[in-house]
């Protein structure tokens, strides 16, 4: 894929954004993070495969060539430091949008940053803040969307739990879901402290109603999710009946 055609699916976005497409990184979001005291604009970078593609929590993301989608998107968001965990939720709603137009299949989110199809992950993102040499602040988000299943599948200790948006190859599928991807988060970005996105995650979000494990400090905390806050914050309810909202982390569903 060349850049230009990404651009050609993007109007006039095109005019304002950086964006880049190279064959292979490490990660697109070092790549990006490395590059962005160079780039005075926002800006995207694809990469057709990573050879250390990287996750939350210190994880690792599978970024074979061929089958998924491997995008960062720098921006310095006019956003109080309060209002930046909203840029992974806003994300989130933009891919499950993208991915329901171009592959015509329903998405739902795993809270916090997981986007579902068929119930499996089919995309995770990563949000980066980092600043650069002169103090001033940017954001990497990153986002890697599984499009087909890889030739031979999914590694063994993601074969259980990824899936793919589709079955086979559809020409253009990855540029037309990087170009819708690329709209709906920056027609987004001005609006996030006005939270207009929030009631779009909440409906998409498949764990309220479900028994999940807090995973907090290697403990696996058993409790119940309630729904999901103003802010897109986790509501839940332990055995004992106190109940949290939960801003950032890790949870499982429980398997009855
Ligand atoms: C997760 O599932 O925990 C988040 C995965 C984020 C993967 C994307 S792929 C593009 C960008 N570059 C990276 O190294 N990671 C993100």
């Amino acid at each position: 894929m060349k850049t230009p055609e990404i651009t050609r699916f993007l109007g006039d976005l095109d005019r304002q954004i950086h964006i880049s497409v190279i064959p292979e990184c490490p990660s697109t979001n070092s790549l990006l993070k490395s590059q962005a005291p160079e780039i005075p604009t926002d800006a995207v970078l694809i990469a057709e495969s990573q050879s250390d593609g990287r996750g939350r929590l210190g994880r690792s993301f599978y970024s074979p060539p061929g089958s998924g989608l491997y995008m960062s998107v720098l921006t310095r968001p006019d956003l109080e430091n309060a209002d930046l965990p909203l840029l992974t939720p806003a994300a989130a709603v933009a891919v499950c949008g993208a991915i329901e137009a171009v592959a015509n299949v329903p998405a739902s989110i795993k809270w916090v940053n997981d986007v579902y199809v068929g119930g499996k992950k089919v995309c995770g993102i990563l949000t980066e803040t980092a600043f650069g040499p002169e103090g001033d602040r940017f954001c990497v988000v990153g986002i890697g969307v599984n499009l087909f299943p890889p030739p031979g599948g999914f590694p063994p200790d993601i074969a259980d739990t990824a899936g793919a948006i589709l079955d086979k190859p559809v020409p253009d599928l990855l540029t037309r879901l990087a170009a819708h991807i690329i709209e709906r988060f920056f027609a987004l970005l001005p609006h996030l402290p006005e939270l207009t996105f929030v009631p779009e995650y909440r409906s998409r979000s498949l764990l309220p109603g479900k028994d999940i494990f807090v995973i907090r400090d290697s403990a696996a905390l058993p409790a119940k999710a309630l729904g999901v806050d103003d802010r897109c914050g986790l509501q839940v309810m332990y055995p004992d009946g106190t109940h949290e909202t939960l801003r950032s982390g890790e949870v499982t569903v429980r398997m009855r």
